[in-house]
């Protein structure tokens, strides 16, 4: 049953005006749960994510209040998807830092999740963590309330690169907090790291892998550090105080960092990711990839039900007060076509460790396939049994061989 309310005229539609489409297969794709918690002590100059670090945010957006705006908007979404709702298969507590709220808080939102929603027994269950915001105590409150897996930005392990990133952690804290994850017994630990910060050596590269290597965890998340517009490293660049990374290098530490984790028992499943065995992939993200369904809860968050996407308004103050009127935090959307569905089909699948069918391409992307594999960037056997798959040398040029295949 869709339910629908009036809408003010100079709105744009709201999330509860779901077209009859996008709820064809709501209860049988995999659906899950994204929570933006948008708060950090300090923004580090490369971020650009919604994250703000006043707690003056406004009624009901102020870290305090932030749990009960959350569960206003979980209780939204069961009432709009519901009568006939979706398994929740994972939950993913993203930020901004959420362990700057307390553990407890992000247990009220677990529990509000179960009770709102029918949840899998093998749900997974993801929060991030900045290294210095977890205790022993929070990470116990945290796996009895139901978290299974804890992803926390390490970044690096060398002091300098932790400086320039303007990290407030100090070079061992990330691996001593994997360490108490795994004591407090968390499933699944991953730590992210950034490679290609001005200054950066490959020694400083060795040992942030080295470091990652000696803690207990099942999976890394390595990503080229990316200068973002309107950032404070952007301006440092400009400005000439420290260099642009450079591509060439960018492209010899993924190879070092491709190298040492395979060399560890860890293998590629996403372009950016590793895990130690396909039980410690990140769920989360592969429903992302696999474009399944996904309600994103919080300020700015993103949602994708059946070829729908949405996203909400980005303040936090404007986010809360909506929910607060009873209003839907929606700032718009966009319902998504076929040949949309296609090329997202293709950008996201081609960076996974199986690729995608040839078909899935259209017929100059087959075309520029079979060129791709002459030139070495996809895999010739497996294309031959009819996939597109990235060779190692592929996965260092993903981004243009997906722009070359998509064009
Ligand atoms: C948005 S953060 C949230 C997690 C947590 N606040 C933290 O920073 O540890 C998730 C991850 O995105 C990555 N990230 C954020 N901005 C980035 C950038 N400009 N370039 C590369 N990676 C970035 C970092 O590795 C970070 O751990
Ligand atoms: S702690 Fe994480 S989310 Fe916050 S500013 Fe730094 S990178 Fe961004």
């Amino acid at each position: 049953m869709t339910t629908t309310l009036p809408l003010l005229p100079a709105r744009p539609p709201a999330d509860d005006d779901l077209p009859a489409g996008a709820r064809e297969h709501l209860t049988t794709t995999p659906f899950g749960l994204y929570v933006h918690v948008p708060f950090c002590a300090t923004r580090c100059g490369y971020c650009d994510f919604n994250t703000y670090t006043s707690d003056e945010l406004g009624p009901g957006a102020n870290r305090a209040e932030y749990a009960g705006t959350a569960i206003a908007e979980l209780s939204r979404a069961a009432r709009v998807l519901g009568p006939d709702l979706p398994t929740v298969s994972t939950v993913f507590v993203g930020g901004g830092t959420p362990t700057l709220l307390p553990a407890e808080d992000l247990a009220a939102v677990l529990a509000a999740v179960r009770e709102l929603f029918p949840v899998a027994a093998d749900v997974e269950v993801t929060t991030e963590a900045n290294p210095e915001s977890v205790t022993p105590a929070s990470l116990a409150t945290l796996r009895a309330a139901g978290f299974t897996r804890l992803s926390l930005g390490m970044q690096s392990a060398a002091e300098h690169v932790l400086a320039v990133l303007d990290r407030r952690h100090t070079p061992g804290r990330a691996a001593q907090a994997a360490r108490e994850a795994a004591a407090a017994g968390f499933e699944h630990v991953n730590l992210d790291l950034i490679y290609g910060t001005p200054g950066e050596t490959d020694a400083d590269w060795a040992a942030s892998l080295d470091a990652v290597l000696a803690a207990p965890v099942d999976h890394v998340s390595a990503y080229a550090l990316i200068v973002e517009d309107g950032t404070r490293l952007a301006r440092r660049i400009t400005r000439g105080e420290l260099p642009m990374p450079d591509d060439d290098v960018l492209a010899d530490r993924y190879v070092q960092a491709d190298t040492t984790l395979r060399g560890a028992g860890f293998d590629w499943y996403e372009v950016s990711n590793w895990s130690r065995g396909d039980a410690a992939r990140c769920r989360h993200n592969e429903l992302y990839w696999a474009n399944a369904n996904w309600w994103g809860i919080g300020p700015g968050a993103h949602s994708h039900v059946g070829g729908v996407r949405w996203w909400n308004v980005k303040h936090p103050a404007a986010h809360a007060g909506r929910l607060a009127a009873g209003e839907s935090p929606l700032a718009d959307r966009e319902v998504l076509d076929d040949a949309d569905r296609a090329l997202e089909t293709v950008m996201l699948g081609l960076r996974l460790r199986d690729g995608l069918p040839l078909t899935a391409l259209s017929a100059a992307g087959r075309l520029r396939a079979a060129d791709a594999v002459a030139r070495g960037l996809l895999d010739p056997a497996a294309h031959d049994a009819g996939r597109a798959v990235l060779t190692d040398r592929g996965r260092l040029l993903a981004d243009a061989v997906v722009r070359d295949l998509t064009d």
